[in-house]
Parts: C-alpha cells; sequence; structure tokens
C-alpha cells in the first residue's frame, strides 16, 4: 500500500509527465529554422559588453564562461551559442521535441561550443557540471515542485556565478488564469481542434476583458503553440515580487537586480511623482518593489539576475554611498536611443530604452546632461568624463549631481557599468557648480 509520502511522488511525477506530454505535442517558443537575424544582432560588440556587465559588474569582460540554458526549449540554447561562441554552452530540456529541434539548429550553424540533453531540470546534477551562468526563463513556474527545480539549478552554481531566472508574475495574468478555468470547466484540450475553436472564441471576447489588452498585443498569441502554453498548461503558477524573494531565498540564492530595474524603481516614471512617494521610500527594499508591482498592475514576468547567497563577491555590487562610483565604466545598454524631436521645455534630449514597455519610463536631459551622457564611451571612468567635460566647459556640475545623474541612467536602463578597481592615476576630480 502507497503511504502518503509516496503518492505525493506519484502525483508529482505525473504532472511532470503531463507537462512533458504537453510540449512535445506543443514545443514553446515554436521552432524556428533561422538564426541569421539574431545572428546580426549580436554582431556588435558593445550588445556583448553591456551584456557581460549587466550581468557581473564587477569582473573584467570576458567571452569563455560556462553557461547551462535549463528548459531551453527549442532555440534558447542555440542563441546563446551563437551568441557567444568562445562560451561552452549546455543546453537541458526535457522534451525531445525541444532537444531535436536545438540539435537542427547545431548542426545547421556549426555550433561545436553546444552540447544539448534531454534532461529534466531536477537531475541537472547528473551532468557531474557547474556553471559561470544560468538561463532559466519561462520554466520553473511550470514544474511541479519549482522549490526543488531552482535548488538544484542553484546546486550546479559556481560560488561566483549568475543566474538568470524569469517567472511568470500573477496580476498582469489576470486575464490568462480567468480564461484557464473558462477552458479547464467547459472541457477545452489541449489538441488541434479545441485551439482553432479557443481562436474564434477569443475573438468574440468582450470589450473591458481583462485579457483583451494581451490579447491585442501579443500578435504570438494567434499561434497555437503560444496559445496552448498560455491558456491550456496542465502546470502553471505565478510569483508576486514577495513570493518570488521567498522563492529565491528558500533555494540559497539571492537577488542581485531585475534584468531591467527601472519598472520596479519607486524612483523612475510615474511612481515618482505619486504622492505616497514618500511613504513608499521609507519601505524596505522588497515592499517598494511589492507596491510598484501593484500600482503598475499589468506586469506579466518576473526577470531577475541572482547570485549564490554566499557569493564572496556580495549580491549587489553596483553602490553609490562610496566614493567608488567615480571609478565606474558606464557602459550603454543596447536599445537605448536619445530622442532629439519634440522635447520637454527645458530637455536637450529624452532617453528611452526602447525595451521597457511602460510608456513612462522616459528620461530627460539637459544640456549639460547631455553633454555627460555623450561623453560615456563604454572606456571612460565617470571620473574621466567629469574631468574631460570640465576641461571644455565652464558650466560645471556638483559632485552631488553627477553622482545623482549616472545612478539615474543606471535605475533608468540606459547604462551598465563596469566596476573597475580605483588605482592612483584614477582622476580626484574636484566639481562645482
Ligand atoms: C515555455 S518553454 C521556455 C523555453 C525557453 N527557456 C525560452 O525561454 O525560450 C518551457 C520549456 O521548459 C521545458 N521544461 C519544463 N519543465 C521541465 C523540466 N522539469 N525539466 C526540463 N525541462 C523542462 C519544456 O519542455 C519547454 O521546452
Amino acid at each position: 500500500m502507497l503511504n502518503l509520502q509516496d503518492e505525493f511522488h506519484t502525483s508529482l511525477r505525473g504532472l511532470a509527465e503531463e507537462v512533458r506530454d504537453f510540449y512535445e505535442r506543443y514545443p514553446y517558443p515554436r521552432p524556428i529554422e533561422s538564426l541569421d537575424k539574431y545572428r546580426r544582432l549580436w554582431k556588435d560588440s558593445h550588445r556583448h559588453r553591456a551584456d557581460y556587465h549587466l550581468f557581473w559588474p564587477a569582473k573584467t569582460y570576458r567571452e569563455d564562461q560556462s553557461i547551462l540554458i535549463a528548459g531551453c526549449g527549442t532555440s534558447q540554447a542555440a542563441k546563446h551559442a551563437l551568441r557567444w561562441p568562445e562560451a561552452q554552452v549546455t543546453g537541458i530540456d526535457f522534451s525531445a521535441t525541444s532537444v531535436r529541434s536545438t540539435e537542427k539548429l547545431k548542426e545547421k550553424y556549426k555550433l561545436n561550443n553546444l552540447q544539448v540533453h534531454q534532461l529534466p531540470i531536477e537531475q541537472v546534477d547528473d551532468l557531474g557540471m557547474s556553471f559561470d551562468q544560468i538561463v532559466c526563463t519561462g520554466v520553473l513556474h511550470h514544474l511541479p515542485d519549482p522549490d526543488a527545480g531552482l535548488k538544484a539549478l542553484r546546486d550546479v552554481l559556481k560560488p561566483d556565478g549568475v543566474m538568470h531566472l524569469m517567472v511568470y508574475a500573477p496580476y498582469g495574468r489576470i486575464g490568462i488564469y480567468m480564461l484557464q478555468e473558462f477552458a479547464r470547466r467547459v472541457g477545452v484540450q489541449a489538441n488541434d481542434k479545441h485551439i482553432r475553436e479557443l481562436v474564434v472564441a477569443l475573438k468574440a471576447l468582450p470589450p473591458g476583458h481583462p485579457l483583451e489588452d494581451l490579447l491585442r498585443k501579443a500578435p504570438d498569441f494567434q499561434h497555437e503553440a503560444a496559445l496552448a502554453d498560455a491558456l491550456l498548461h496542465p502546470q502553471d503558477r505565478a510569483y508576486s515580487v514577495t513570493q518570488l524573494f521567498e522563492f529565491i531565498e528558500k533555494a540559497g540564492l539571492a537577488f542581485s537586480r531585475w534584468v531591467k530595474q527601472a519598472p520596479y524603481n519607486p524612483h523612475c516614471g510615474i511612481m515618482a511623482n505619486l504622492p505616497q512617494a514618500p511613504q513608499i521610500a521609507q519601505l524596505s527594499q522588497v515592499e517598494q518593489y511589492a507596491a510598484v508591482e501593484l500600482f503598475r498592475g499589468t506586469m506579466l514576468r518576473h526577470s531577475a539576475i541572482l547570485t549564490r547567497d554566499d557569493n564572496p563577491g556580495g549580491s549587489q555590487p553596483v553602490s553609490f554611498t562610496s566614493k567608488a562610483w567615480t571609478s565606474y565604466v558606464p557602459v550603454r545598454m543596447s536599445d537605448t536611443i536619445c530622442v532629439q524631436e519634440r522635447l520637454p521645455p527645458g530637455a536637450a534630449g529624452v532617453l528611452i530604452n526602447r525595451t521597457h514597455t511602460y510608456t513612462d519610463l522616459f528620461m530627460p536631459i539637459d544640456s549639460t546632461e547631455k553633454s555627460f551622457f555623450d561623453a560615456i564611451d563604454g572606456g571612460c571612468t565617470i571620473g574621466d568624463i567629469v574631468k574631460k567635460i570640465n576641461q571644455n566647459t565652464t558650466k560645471k556640475l556638483s559632485l552631488d549631481r553627477v553622482r545623482g545623474f549616472f545612478e539615474r541612467l543606471w535605475l533608468y536602463d540606459q547604462v551598465v557599468f563596469e566596476l573597475k578597481r580605483k588605482t592612483d592615476n584614477d582622476t580626484d576630480f574636484s566639481v562645482v557648480e
């Protein structure tokens, strides 16, 4: 006779098999045959540097890291192998369809730096390897036991390694959960006929339905794999900010930063001007993020960068509270632009990160700030930039304003930093308004 614990494990195994069967039939993202566009995008060396220092501000740039793509789906591991040709990339996925699709791309693009294995995340330890970087996006919220999955990944992360984790967020997905419940109640199955009928039903969704906006904004939803992944998944849970932090801590990991931090920051965009801004500023960091998530209301997912909780370098190396910031090297993030037209009064430019989905996250800058911004070349420290500007202008900024400006550039996802150790040759600059 089975005891309760055996029964529990049997039901988890059953659920995991159901999820695997689902992905065998509806691989997601849709398998693709060409990575040419992706390859062109990553030809840009600045993109590589910005991506590297997003994850590792305190390390010197290198390209030969070991990367695990956990739950790699159809193309994610191949993309990483293509974008980091010097890296050793390992992709694992428990779906044979995903592995096959990745193998095809490996062959086509001669990705000798890629190994793919059909393996559940829960058994990643069987590889006998550890990694500098682990990427796990869109996967753990589908596991019957996400805690066990995250812990297994943590155990194969090197002590100074980093993890990119993406899980679903609840409030923006309310419409999805309503339609999942609708599909369950009326017996919609994950098969082609039922999915086609669901597409018809979705077209008739009344105006104002919580899913309406998402359907309009996500053209991907027209494809059956995407629709099945969102609405007919056998196992799907979401994490609010506070639940996410508990999830991370429980696994022995520490939060480093959001991949895009402006949407979560109470000092960015609409959040900065709320009457409640002073009260929000009094809260702990996690509570601030939680408040922003509730106020924004439409977040669909959380993408965070994590380290091990025993990481010797600490989890949040970027700081503007000590003077070290003058020796930071700002590196512009890809996908950022400086708009020069239809400017607000007094602005010499408006900085935008085109990957932000919230339209309030723009950063107007005046002419002095613009000269600082224009001097960012990915090689100079902030101190060097100040020195250079001070030589050419009589209008100088105070130390506080320079610090505030570069901190805002960072919070608004305009730059990442390479943290160079301060040397005796570093500029010890004085600035006066
Ligand atoms: C939504 S897809 C995401 C794919 C990829 N990470 C991306 O972001 O494009 C989820 C993938 O995780 C895989 N997966 C789900 N549970 C898994 C598990 N326990 N072990 C390994 N792979 C798993 C599925 O087979 C599927 O390919």
